[in-house]
């Protein structure tokens, strides 16, 4: 039967059946509802679409649009992020994803992008394609009665004041630019687009098992927004006994002061027994805040963000460095997009980066440049586990202080 690799530059692309395509891969639904169609057509930078269609049905999918992606410095940087993969059950491992990614990958390099992300279903998929696990996220549970938080705790004033239940339409009014001030804290953290914040607070139709979240922000003693928190509470009773769990979705907080007040806002509430939040840093402050830490459990721990080199120069230059160093990488790479020997001389004023013919300190492929890149995980622990050769003496352990970070990489949304 004829199949055929289309892209939404393609004449003629169907892009309704793409989504389609999309719900069904990700064993939503069979199809995608026609207000979600006609919100997404119309609401959606759709980026760059790929799709293979046989009969006019889409079997498999491929989305990539641009990104802002915070990189160690407190600054961000153009990325091509990656969404939106499926393959039909019945089309599965015949190449449909290689040859897509590889086209994609291979224009977006043509095209000048330094790095390209995604958020990986499995473990097993992307690391042929250049692509290594850069940040982590972390699931936590936290028991309120081990908490050791006053029963009748209330925020002092010198600290500012919390509005519980605010309206989702102030969410999407000062979210967005709160936000901003958030991601570039956090290496690891990308943009937002202005949808984001609809689909969040239930402005565009959802599937049905969406529930209207509660939302609680945090103003400053001087009355600026420094936090906001959405979560859902079930109304859990056992013998009597409040034995509710409150599930905290997102929670963005530019100051210590405000990242405390609002966890302890929701372990406030009454009925609440128990939080869970499933999409932190595994160094989360949370723990910490707490008068007891270990009231706190890591119920998970998962690697998160994928990245991957493209232009190796580019993307060592626009990061921040926290002291001196010099580094001569060799770069391998299964596709041939980012090879290439690479002088890195690099400190808190600014780095330089480009080819040179002077001797390796490191050899490494394109996904272990891609773990390093945000400093998240230490090079020595890549020579350990074999995912890079060590050229010259105690070479990894430059690369240790060069490229480490003092918090750990993190992406707070699914994209
Ligand atoms: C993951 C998925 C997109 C792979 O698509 P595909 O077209 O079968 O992939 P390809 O045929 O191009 O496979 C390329 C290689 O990756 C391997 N591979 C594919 N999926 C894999 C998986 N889930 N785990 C491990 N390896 C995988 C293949 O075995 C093949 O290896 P080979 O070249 O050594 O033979 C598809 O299985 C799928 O749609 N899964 C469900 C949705 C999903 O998880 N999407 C990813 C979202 S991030």
């Amino acid at each position: 039967m004829d199949l055929q690799i289309r892209t939404s530059t393609d004449a003629g692309f169907d892009t309704e059946e793409w989504l389609h395509g999309v719900t069904r891969g990700f064993l939503r639904a069979p199809r995608m509802s026609a207000a979600e169609v006609s919100e997404w057509l119309t609401r959606s930078d759709p980026g760059r679409l790929r799709g293979a269609f046989t009969d006019g049905r889409c079997v498999a999918t491929y989305r990539s649009f641009d990104q802002r992606l915070t990189v160690p410095g407190g600054t961000d940087v153009p990325a091509h992020a990656v969404t939106g993969v499926t393959v039909s059950p019945g089309h599965r491992r015949r190449g449909l994803l290689t040859r897509m990614m590889t086209a994609d990958l291979a224009e977006a390099k043509e095209g000048g992008e330094m790095l390209s992300t995604l958020v990986a279903a499995e473990h097993g998929i992307y690391g042929r394609f250049g692509y290594g696990p850069a940040g982590a996220s972390a699931a936590y549970t936290v028991e309120r009665a081990e908490a050791g938080l006053a029963a009748n705790w209330t925020l002092p004033a010198e600290e500012g004041v919390l509005d519980f239940y605010v309206d989702g339409s102030l969410v999407r009014t000062e979210g967005p630019e709160l936000f901003e001030r958030f991601r570039l804290l956090h290496p690891g953290a990308v943009d937002r687009p202005a949808r984001w914040w609809s689909v969040a607070t239930g402005e565009v139709p959802r599937d049905p098992a969406w529930r209207e979240p509660w939302f609680v922000v945090h103003r400053d003693a001087d009355g600026t927004l420094q936090g906001m928190a959405s979560f859902t509470t079930d109304r859990q009773w056992d013998r009597g006994v409040p034995d509710g769990t409150a599930t905290v979705h997102w929670l963005v907080a530019t100051t210590p002061t405000a990242e405390r007040a609002l966890w302890r806002s929701v372990l406030s509430m009454d009925w609440v027994r128990r939080l869970k939040a499933d999409q932190l840093p595994p160094d989360a402050l949370l723990p910490e805040l707490l008068p007891n830490p270990r009231a706190a459990r890591v119920t998970e721990t998962n690697d998160f963000l994928w990245l991957r080199p493209l232009d190796v120069p580019a993307m060592l230059r626009s990061r921040g460095y926290a002291v001196e160093g010099e580094l001569v990488l060799e770069v391998t790479d299964p596709l041939g997009l980012a090879a290439g020997r690479f002088l890195l001389t690099a400190g808190p004023d600014g780095a330089d980066c480009a080819t040179t013919t002077r001797a390796a300190d490191l050899t490494l492929d394109a996904s272990a440049l891609g773990t390093l890149y945000l400093g998240d995980r230490p090079a020595s622990r890549l020579l350990t586990l074999g995912r890079l050769a060590e050229e010259t003496p105690g070479a990894a352990h430059r690369a240790d202080l060069l490229l480490g970070t003092h918090r750990r990489a993190w992406t707070p949304d699914v994209f």
